[in-house]
């Protein structure tokens, strides 16, 4: 059995992932927002890949039925309801809505999971119910791949982090589970800041521009391990809760 972290999100080739089960992370932030939303009673989040395409599925719907949601360059998007904080997905705003989304990274690389058996939206606010379903998967004898949506289809610390603890945590104790590369990278990564997110997320480049823009108290949120224990599941172009209502 395989678990295979990758990098660089809309740049993964259907060969990667064809047939897995493939949790994406984007830590700071669209993941942990995405499962603030699902948590907090969205119906659905859309992803979509540019500001235009939500303001065009927006007409899709009754306008009070779906809200706008995204960043460009870590700002909301002007017009648009929420920006991408997952502080702003409250269940007062997103109970019963469609949250249409855009972001820079994280949405682009959840659309961009075709041909795998399941994809899974992962972060630090989820991690043990979707650890579980992981570690279920490769039990039942599916090969994992992770996809770190990072930054600018590059690198990204923080995501790598999170992969690693996926990573680890996820293979533990199960015989001839075999890691890549980057996925023995990434553990070494989770070892080395531990529990302490906050000191991971400060040495990022993400984390630091988003402190600078403002947005300290996200890293917080988005630090808040298993606060949001969700799985949110893309299937049908959408992101919806897996659980009773919502059975694979
Ligand atoms: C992204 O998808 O690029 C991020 O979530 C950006 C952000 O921090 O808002």
């Amino acid at each position: 059995m395989r678990v295979d972290v990758l990098f660089g999100g809309a740049s993964v080739a259907p060969s990667d992932i064809s047939g897995r089960v493939v949790a994406v992370i984007d830590v700071l932030r669209a993941a942990s927002s995405i499962a603030v939303a699902l948590s907090n009673g969205a119906r659905a989040v859309v992803p979509l890949e540019t500001s235009e395409d939500v303001v065009t599925r927006a007409k899709a719907f009754e306008r009070s039925d779906v809200l706008l949601a995204g960043e460009r360059r870590s700002l909301p998007i002007p017009g648009f309801d929420l920006g991408n904080s997952p502080r702003e997905f409250t269940r007062e705003v997103v109970e019963g809505k469609t949250v249409l989304m855009t972001t820079t990274n994280g949405t682009q690389a959840i659309a961009g999971t075709q041909g795998a058996r399941d994809v899974i939206v992962a972060s630090y606010v989820n991690f043990t119910a979707v650890l579980t379903m992981l570690r279920a998967a490769l039990r039942g004898g599916t090969d994992i791949a992770i996809i770190c949506a990072g930054r600018e289809k590059r690198f990204a610390l923080e995501d790598a982090g999170c992969a690693g603890r996926y990573a680890h945590h996820v293979a533990k104790r199960l015989t001839s589970v075999q890691l890549n590369d980057a996925a023995h990278a990434c553990v070494l990564v989770d070892r080395k800041y531990g529990e302490q997110l906050g000191r991971l997320f400060d040495a990022s480049e993400h984390g630091r521009t988003l402190r600078e823009a403002g947005f300290g108290d996200d890293l917080a949120a988005c630090a808040a391990l298993d606060s949001y224990p969700v799985i949110p599941l893309y299937q049908d172009r959408q992101i919806t809760r897996l659980g009773p209502d919502r059975e694979r």
